[in-house]
């Protein structure tokens, strides 16, 4: 039955609004905060330590350092690895900005490849035809948390000289036959920005293999400075601090490291209920050909940050856009993850590229919906989200 839609004036699935998004934090990162408050600390510390130890225990990684965001372990990454004006780096257009502006930062050139039209990850062999003698690094982007193919990418990357920044903001589950992304390349960025997989609401890590890519961004990270507060303010002698690089101000708080402490303890039951949510839209999808979910390949295990899906517009009598003010107005939260970024201002101005560059981001790119996957959505929650879409599906179904 095609019933009316809410945008139409019709009763929209549920009553109240379904949030794309809520994190799932309370009482056990307040009292952590909580006692930072009473030690009198609140910036870098032990907390922070605490923190990089048992993250870089939880991926296998030889070090972690804790940082303010993703994008800061991207940007550490590039300056740590020496890549400035005139380099080239390569990444795909179906990601968040701060992927290919941090190369922008760098005054290096962004190279966008075509992603794979299936999964929307970097696809290996036109990575490897992009290369040219100025290629310096590639940034992979695992997105929605599902794994490039770090084993071609690192073996291309090894052939050619160059070095793997892995983008894992929605990765932090993400494993390759056993093997966490992150620890393929020489550093893995990570988020734990408010809607990410575990969170401090601002903040990000970078995982890196090596003691002296560890030394360079704890340096880089906090201005350049040779020693942070927490040292130069501990009971030891006194120890003046000096600038050996104009670094950055990237640091994690010790009330951020507070959180995710707590957070890292409900990964394991946060990635239980995520996966539960996929199993039950990729039930209902199946039997609607209008929107498809995307590809997963055998031997990888997902981080499922996202769900994202293609509508089927040959199907479908609407526009994308039509599709998501639809699901807004049945009271189902929706985002986009991402319209192609060569097609932004800035990448199209000073790039010159065009529609047609890049078919397969832009075929997706006009075509993508996530819909709500967090651990505190219910059954009936998630029942709701697919009412809607199949409410939605119904009426524009050509
Ligand atoms: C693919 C991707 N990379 C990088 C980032 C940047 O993360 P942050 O906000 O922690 O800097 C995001 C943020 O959502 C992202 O989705």
């Amino acid at each position: 039955m095609v019933l009316k839609l809410a945008i139409d004036g019709g009763k929209p699935v549920r009553d109240d609004f379904l949030f794309f998004h809520r994190s799932s934090v309370g009482r056990d990162e307040l009292n952590e905060i909580a006692d930072s408050f009473a030690s009198g600390w609140l910036t870098t510390g032990p907390k922070t330590a605490e923190f990089e130890r048992r993250f870089a225990d939880y991926l296998g990684a030889s070090a972690v350092v804790g940082l303010n965001s993703c994008t800061a372990g991207l940007h550490l990454g590039l300056v740590a690895l020496g890549i400035g004006e005139g380099d080239e780096v390569i990444t795909t257009p179906i990601t968040f900005p701060s992927t290919a502006n941090v190369i922008e930062h760098q005054r290096a050139r962004t190279v966008f490849v075509d992603v794979e039209p299936d999964t929307l990850l970097i696809d290996p062999k036109r990575l490897e035809e992009a290369i040219t003698p100025r290629t310096r690094a590639a940034i992979p982007v695992h997105y929605a948390g599902h794994p490039c193919d770090m084993g071609r990418i690192m073996e291309i990357a090894k052939e050619h000289g160059i070095h793997v920044i892995e983008d894992c903001a929605h990765a932090i589950e993400a494993k390759i036959g056993g093997r966490h992304c992150g620890t393929f390349g020489e550093v893995g960025a990570f988020s734990f920005y408010a809607t990410k997989n575990i969170t401090c609401g601002e903040g990000g890590a970078a995982c890196v293999k090596s003691e002296d890519l560890r030394d360079k961004l704890t340096v880089l990270r906090l201005h350049g400075l040779t020693k942070d507060a927490w040292k130069r303010y501990d009971k030891g002698g006194f120890a003046h601090y000096e600038c050996v690089v104009p670094g950055f101000k990237y640091n994690m708080m010790d009330i951020q490291a507070a959180m995710l402490l707590h957070q890292l303890d409900k990964l394991e039951g946060f990635a239980r209920r995520r996966r539960e949510i996929v199993a039950m839209y990729d039930d209902a999808f199946r039997e609607m050909p209008e929107v498809q979910p995307l590809a997963r390949r055998p031997g990888i295990e997902h981080a499922h940050h996202i769900y994202p899906m293609l509508l089927d517009l040959e199907r479908l009598n609407c526009s994308r856009d039509e599709f998501l003010n639809a699901m807004q107005a049945e009271n189902i939260g929706v985002a986009v993850h991402f319209r192609a970024l060569h097609l932004h201002p800035h990448y199209r101005e000073k790039y010159g590229f065009r529609p047609g560059d890049f078919p397969n981001a832009e075929h997706a790119s006009n075509r993508l919906v996530s819909v709500p996957l967090y651990p505190s959505l219910t059954d009936e929650d998630v029942k709701t989200v697919i009412a809607a879409i199949d409410k939605i599906v119904a009426h524009f179904r050509r």
